[in-house]
C-alpha cells in the first residue's frame, strides 16, 4: 500500500439554522412530501438568510476547524475553495473568504467542478504540497444553491439546500491520509446540468430574469443515469490505484444528491448500508459541500474514528466525476 504524502487534518463545517421541509414545497409547487422521500430521500434541506452569504458560511466551517486544530488563519498558506454559487463572478469566492477570514499569508483560489469539487480540491492540494509549494492548505467547499435554484421548477427547487464544510490539508506524518485518488470529466455532456445564461455566451438582460436561465436546468433521468455509472467507475478505481478491495473499506462517504444513487453506488462497489453515511434526507443536496459536511457529522459522531479507511465519490455537472481513498 502506498504511503500518503499529504492528510486531511480536522474537520469543521456550517450549515444554516433554517430547515426548510417538503411540506413547505407542496404549498407552492406541484410536489408532495411522498413523491420527494420516496425518487431522492430528501425530507428536509437548509437554507440561506438573505443576508448570509456563500463566503459567511466557508467562514465559519473554516474557523470551527481552525479552532479545534489550534491554528490561526494567518497559518494557512493556500486556500482552495470548492463552489459552483459564489456571491458573485469576479474575483474569486476564495479571495473573498480570505479577506474576511484574515488569512494575510495566503493564495486564494476556487475550484470549478461543481459537486465533485471538494474532491478535486483536496487532490489539487495533495499536488501542491508535493510539489513544495505549500505547507498548511485550507480547503472548504461552500454552496448557497438556494440563490441560483429556480423556486418556481418542482424537477430541481426540491433538491439543494446550502451549507459548506472544511479540511486541512498537509504533510502526512504517521501514516494517515490520501492512499489513492481518481479525477474525470466529460464536457460533451455539460448542458445536462448546467445555467445557460449569465455568463459571456448570454450575458445578463431582461429576457434571461423572464426565461430563468439564470437558474440551474438539470436532465434529472439523464444525470442520474450517469451519475450512478461514473461513481461506480470511480470506486473501481480507486481501489484498485490504492490496491485494496471492497472488504478494507470502513466507510462510504458519497456525495449526496439522491439515496437511490447512493444506494447504487454501495452496491456496485459491494459496501453494506451500514457502511454508508447518509444525510441527504436532512440536507438535500449542497453540491462541492456535501462530503465535507458528512465527513465532518461521522467525525463528530464517531462513526469515523483514526485508523479507519474511507472512500469518497461523488459526481456533478461539468460531468465530473471522483474518488479518493483515505487512512483516516
Ligand atoms: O448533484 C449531482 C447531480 N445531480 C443528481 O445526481 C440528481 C440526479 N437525478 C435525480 O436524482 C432524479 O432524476 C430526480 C430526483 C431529479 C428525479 O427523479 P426521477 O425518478 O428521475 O424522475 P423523472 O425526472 O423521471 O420524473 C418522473 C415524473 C415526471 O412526470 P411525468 O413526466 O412522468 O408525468 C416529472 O415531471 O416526476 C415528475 N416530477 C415531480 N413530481 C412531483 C419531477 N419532479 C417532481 C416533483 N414532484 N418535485
Amino acid at each position: 500500500m502506498k504511503r500518503p504524502i499529504v492528510e486531511l487534518w480536522g474537520t469543521g463545517c456550517y450549515t444554516p439554522q433554517r430547515a426548510m421541509t417538503n411540506e413547505e414545497f407542496s404549498k407552492r409547487l406541484d410536489t408532495s412530501d411522498q413523491w420527494i422521500v420516496e425518487r431522492t430521500g430528501i425530507r428536509e434541506r437548509r437554507v440561506a438568510e438573505p443576508n448570509e452569504s456563500n463566503a459567511c458560511m466557508a467562514k465559519a466551517a473554516a474557523e470551527q476547524l481552525l479552532r479545534r486544530n489550534g491554528l490561526a488563519p494567518s497559518d494557512l498558506d493556500t486556500i482552495i475553495l470548492a463552489t459552483c454559487s459564489p456571491d458573485r463572478l469576479l474575483p474569486s469566492q476564495a479571495c473573498d473568504l480570505q479577506a474576511i477570514l484574515g488569512a494575510k499569508s495566503a493564495a486564494a483560489f476556487d475550484v470549478g467542478a461543481a459537486c465533485t469539487g471538494f474532491l478535486y480540491g483536496l487532490s489539487v492540494a495533495e499536488g501542491l504540497i508535493a510539489a513544495e509549494q505549500a505547507k498548511t492548505i485550507l480547503v472548504v467547499a461552500s454552496e448557497k444553491l438556494t440563490s441560483i435554484m429556480d423556486w418556481t421548477d418542482r424537477a430541481t427547487a426540491v433538491l439543494f439546500g446550502d451549507g459548506a464544510g472544511a479540511t486541512i490539508v498537509r504533510r502526512s506524518t504517521n501514516g494517515r491520509g490520501i492512499l489513492a485518488s481518481y479525477m474525470r470529466s466529460d464536457g460533451t455532456l455539460a448542458e445536462l446540468l448546467y445555467r445557460p445564461g449569465g455568463g459571456g455566451t448570454h450575458p445578463p438582460d431582461e429576457a434571461l430574469l423572464k426565461d430563468h436561465s439564470y437558474y440551474i436546468k438539470m436532465a434529472g433521468r439523464e444525470v442520474f443515469k450517469a451519475a450512478v455509472l461514473s461513481m461506480a467507475d470511480a470506486c473501481d478505481h480507486a481501489l484498485e490505484r490504492a490496491g485494496l478491495v471492497a472488504a478494507d473499506i470502513d466507510l462510504l462517504i458519497p456525495h449526496q444528491a439522491n439515496t437511490r444513487i447512493i444506494e447504487a453506488t454501495a452496491k456496485h462497489a459491494g459496501l453494506p448500508m451500514d457502511k454508508v453515511y447518509v444525510n441527504v434526507d436532512r440536507f438535500g443536496n449542497t453540491s462541492a459541500a456535501s462530503i465535507p459536511i458528512a465527513l465532518d457529522e461521522a467525525v463528530q459522531c464517531g462513526r469515523l474514528v483514526p485508523g479507519m479507511k474511507l472512500l469518497f465519490v461523488a459526481f456533478g455537472a461539468g460531468f465530473t466525476w471522483a474518488s479518493m481513498v483515505v487512512q483516516w
